[in-house]
């Protein structure tokens, strides 16, 4: 689905690394304020789908437009936290949340007035002067997270931002999105490999699967917003992964079966 007021309109994608074709024809639109969860196995081609929107690495093959122009590098109004956090070992807290608004321009006083409110926000008040390895690893990611946030993207990419958290934290860090999100709704691309997490995030979920990978499915969740956990106990919320996972499991259900017999 193309449509005009689109954020983010991806064309016949492909990216290959040499002999490995990573995807292909991957068609996609991101409305304004949409939230787009990305699924699919490890090394079908998530990250590298999110490194191609960020403008970091180029297509193989077809095109991304953002906002009305192709992308061709890092560019204003777009941001990405990384799988891995992504900070810089030797700046503290406020410094590495100070990064992204000095990459931005930011003047001394908006890096002054911002970064504080921004820690705030993702709860890390008091941490400003501690580096990456004296805080914990979800503290690490809601640090990425600021400083993604302290640019007030209008495009906001993240990659399996909670992905390596623990359990507990991953669902308070979900719920803190949500609420952020909330505040100030902007367009997002969310790629994870928990199907309950794309269910939560996003208004549809793009199934990636397949070597190379190809958009297998785009699933619409029509689940009220705001979302909370009491999102998790109904059962269009339960209807919903079990079609998402039917969808991601059905090759292994083939193989299962053809065992069987
Ligand atoms: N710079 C690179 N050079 C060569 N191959 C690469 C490069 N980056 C990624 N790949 C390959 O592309 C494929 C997709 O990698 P990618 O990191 O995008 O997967 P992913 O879907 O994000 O996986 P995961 O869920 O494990 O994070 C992998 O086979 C990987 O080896
Ligand atoms: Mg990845």
């Amino acid at each position: 689905m193309l449509t005009s007021d689109a954020r983010i309109e991806v064309s016949g994608a492909g990216r290959r690394f040499g002999a490995l074709e990573v995807f292909r024809d991957v068609n996609l639109a991101v409305g304004e304020r949409e939230v787009l969860a990305i699924i699919g196995p490890s090394g079908c081609g998530k990250t590298t789908l999110l490194r191609c929107m960020h403008g970091l690495i180029p297509l193989s093959g077809g095109e991304i437009v953002i906002e009305g122009s192709r992308v061709a590098g890092p560019r204003e109004g777009v941001a990405m936290v990384f799988q891995h956090f992504g900070l810089f070992p030797w700046k503290t807290v406020f410094h590495n949340v100070a990064y992204g608004l000095k990459l931005a321009g930011a003047t001394q006083a908006e890096i002054r007035d911002k970064v504080p409110r921004f820690i705030s926000l993702v709860g890390l008040a008091g941490f400003e002067n501690y580096y990456p390895y004296q805080i914990s690893g979800g503290m690490q990611q809601r640090c990425g997270l600021a400083r993604a946030l302290s640019v007030e993207p209008r495009v906001l990419l993240m990659d399996e931002p909670f992905g390596a958290v623990d359990a507990q934290t991953r669902e308070i860090l979900q719920f803190e999105l949500l609420r952020i999100w909330e505040m100030r709704p902007t367009t997002m691309v969310f790629v994870t490999h928990s199907i309950e997490e794309a269910v939560l995030m996003g208004d549809r979920i793009v199934v990636l699967k397949g070597r190379p990978a190809t958009v297998h499915e785009i699933v619409t969740v029509d689940l009220p917003r705001p979302r909370t956990r009491a999102t998790l106990a109904t059962p269009r919320f339960a209807g919903l992964r079990e079609h998402v996972w039917n969808t991601l499991m059905a090759d292994a259900r083939r193989a299962e079966l053809e065992i069987v017999r």
